[in-house]
């Protein structure tokens, strides 16, 4: 998702600015620049690919007296990788690099190019730039010029600039991405995306709220709110452990990625959310011409993901849907006929068994979609097109958040087909679209479920085995919550549909099994409520998850009243990966590096 630095003093501006990217190259790594500004001149250096290209390039450049200077890494969002849509992007006389969207950078480059100037990339930030340099023709001074630039932009953003009539100010705003500053008694300035670059040079740190934005100088910082009331610094000590700042604090970064959900949907919604459709730039919509049916592939965690999508494109779409796991699909000799769209999905995009699927698929001359959250892997350099998750890197083996958004892209990709098959009419949609913007809330996690959850673990950490039980797309989440919960704590765990255990499971029941019910307010809650009292009245032990109160369970963890049976389940998958990794903590496992696993599985 972008990674940004800054810096200004006198020490040696291009290894701290270069030190710092390096800390931050997990948010992206498809390209990387610097600016730095030196006795009034820049220096501009850019590589595509990973950070040791720039390194490369930028190995005789030499800054060792007074600088300041930007950097970035980028994950693309507008414009492929390429070293001309790598940041900084330069005005005439002024370097900016941002992370984040601007929403409106369409109606201001054309604006911009009617005026005459002339964009050499396709990001949106490079509006940025021009704009400020149109503002400063007429501005009373260069931060006049720099404020208002920043309240015509929309959109989500973390903005530093640089400019040759300032050359010992760094110029910020922050809006929706986050963005420090750090300080100390050299009187040095320094900024990140997150804390980790500033760990060993600053002292202290201060976090910029939402609308913040000012500039530093050598003497100055000048911070003022989103209600351009001038504010103080509110600094706080620096972490000096690098590897527990980069957990934020979290024990482990499985906790960290879990918390993290609300904001990574927040970034994969972006941009995506028109008032009346779907909007995915990175596609063309005749990819969906002549198409009769969408196949599903991948494997595990991608794999729930794809089950849960087949419910969105049948209901919603009403497209058929099928889905298959990758590692049966290669060698069943399976029928692949032209009017499919093959869909792979993968969190890492290198997944061996899956990539193989998409070979095959092209091999067949179907046409092909990737979902996947790490651009240029295998997968996304394979497909015919792309849509990527946003998810930011995962650390944990255990995948949380890549699920989040493979679902959350998904539910809006159901939608987009539907809006081009005239499945659903403008006010379905305009409702489904308010919906997918409340899951960034569902998402939020609340001191008291997760110590509800905590407390509760302690009894299930024996027994011969786990259900989790649930109908419709709650039954793709009863597998992945079982996947989770075999994963890192090594207890045997099992997703069924809740209607299917009278069909043989049943007869396992007992005090020692456990069943995690999933009971959702708004889809099929009789019926599923049923399958708990049948497992209920066999002695089962039962822990049910539901926004209404269930008498019948030994225990209930309650969820937030929602408005849709979609966001009970982004509620629910937040409970069951709690609840997976509180009982993995008790039984003392490692929960980000669970036995026998890795993160990215690139052999058969
Ligand atoms: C489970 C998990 C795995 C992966 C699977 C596919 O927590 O992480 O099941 O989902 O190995 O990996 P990707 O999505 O990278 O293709």
């Amino acid at each position: 998702m972008c990674g940004i630095v800054g810096y200004l003093g006198n020490k040696n501006t291009k290894e701290i600015l270069l030190d710092g990217l390096k800390e931050l190259e997990y948010r992206g790594y498809d390209s990387a620049g610097i600016a730095v500004l030196q006795n009034n001149n820049f220096s501009n250096y850019k590589a595509v690919g990973k950070l040791i290209n720039l390194e490369e390039k930028t190995k005789d450049f030499v800054t060792n007296s007074f600088a300041v200077g930007i950097g970035h890494t980028r994950w693309a969002t507008h414009g492929k990788p390429t070293e001309l849509n790598a940041h900084p992007h330069l005005g005439e006389s002024s370097y900016v690099v941002h992370n984040g969207i601007i929403e409106n950078y369409v109606s201001l480059k054309n604006e911009l190019q009617s005026d005459g100037v002339k964009f050499l990339s396709q990001t949106d930030t490079e509006v940025i730039v021009h704009q400020f340099e149109k503002n400063l023709i007429t501005a009373k001074d260069t931060f006049e010029a720099f404020s208002q630039t920043i309240s015509q932009l929309q959109g989500a953003y973390a903005i530093l600039l640089v400019t040759k009539g300032e050359d010992e100010t760094i110029f910020f705003a922050k809006h929706g991405s986050p963005m420090l500053m750090g300080v100390n008694e050299e009187n040095e300035k320094f900024f990140a995306s997150s804390d980790t670059p500033l760990i060993g040079h600053a002292k202290e740190v201060n976090y910029f709220e939402d609308g913040d934005y000012g500039y530093v100088s050598k003497n100055e910082i000048i911070i003022y709110s989103k209600d351009k009331e001038l504010q103080k610094p509110n600094f706080q000590t620096i972490s000096t452990n690098r590897l527990s700042s980069q957990k934020n604090g979290y024990r482990f970064f499985m906790e960290k990625e879990i918390y993290e959900q609300s904001d990574v949907v927040s970034d994969t919604l972006m941009g995506r959310l028109g008032e009346n459709e779907i909007n995915f730039n990175e596609i063309d919509s005749t990819l969906f011409d002549d198409i009769n049916e969408i196949k599903l592939c991948a494997c595990g965690t991608s794999y729930h993901s794809a089950l849960s999508a087949s419910y969105m494109f049948e209901r919603y779409a009403k497209i058929r849907c099928c889905v298959e796991i990758a590692s049966e699909f290669r060698y069943r000799d399976p029928l692949m006929c032209k009017d499919t769209l093959f869909v792979v999905i993968s969190q890492s995009g290198e997944t061996a068994d899956t990539l193989e699927t998409l070979k095959m698929a092209k091999k067949e001359g179907l046409k092909t979609l990737v979902i996947c959250n790490v651009d240029n892997s295998s997968m996304v350099r394979l497909a015919d097109a792309c849509i990527l998750t946003r998810a930011g890197i995962e650390k944990g083996v255990a995948s949380t958040k890549a699920f989040a958004t493979q679902v959350s892209v998904f539910w809006m990709l159901s939608l987009y087909v539907a809006k081009l098959r005239d499945a659903m009419d403008a006010n379905q949609l305009a409702k489904q679209i308010h919906l997918l913007r409340e899951i960034p809330s569902s998402l939020k996690i609340s001191d008291a479920i997760h110590e509800k959850i905590k407390r509760l673990s302690k009894r299930y950490l024996h027994g011969h085995g786990f259900f989790f039980i649930g109908r419709d797309i709650f039954f793709p989440l009863a597998l992945e919550g079982a996947l989770k919960l075999k994963e890192i704590s090594y207890l045997h765990a099992e997703g069924y549909p809740s209607g299917e255990m009278k069909h043989g499971p049943i007869a396992l029941a007992d005090p020692e099994l456990f069943t995690i019910a999933l009971l959702p307010q708004h889809l099929l809650y009789e019926k599923s409520k049923s399958n708990v009292e049948e497992l209920s009245a066999r002695d089962s032990t039962i822990c049910a998850i539901s926004a209404i109160e269930f008498d019948k369970a030994d225990d209930f963890i309650q969820i937030n009243e929602c408005q849709d049976y979609m966001l009970e389940f982004f509620e629910m998958m937040i409970v069951v990966q709690l609840l997976s990794l509180e009982i993995s903590v008790r039984l003392g496992n490692d929960v980000d590096m669970p036995r026998n696993l890795a993160k990215s599985v690139t052999v058969e």
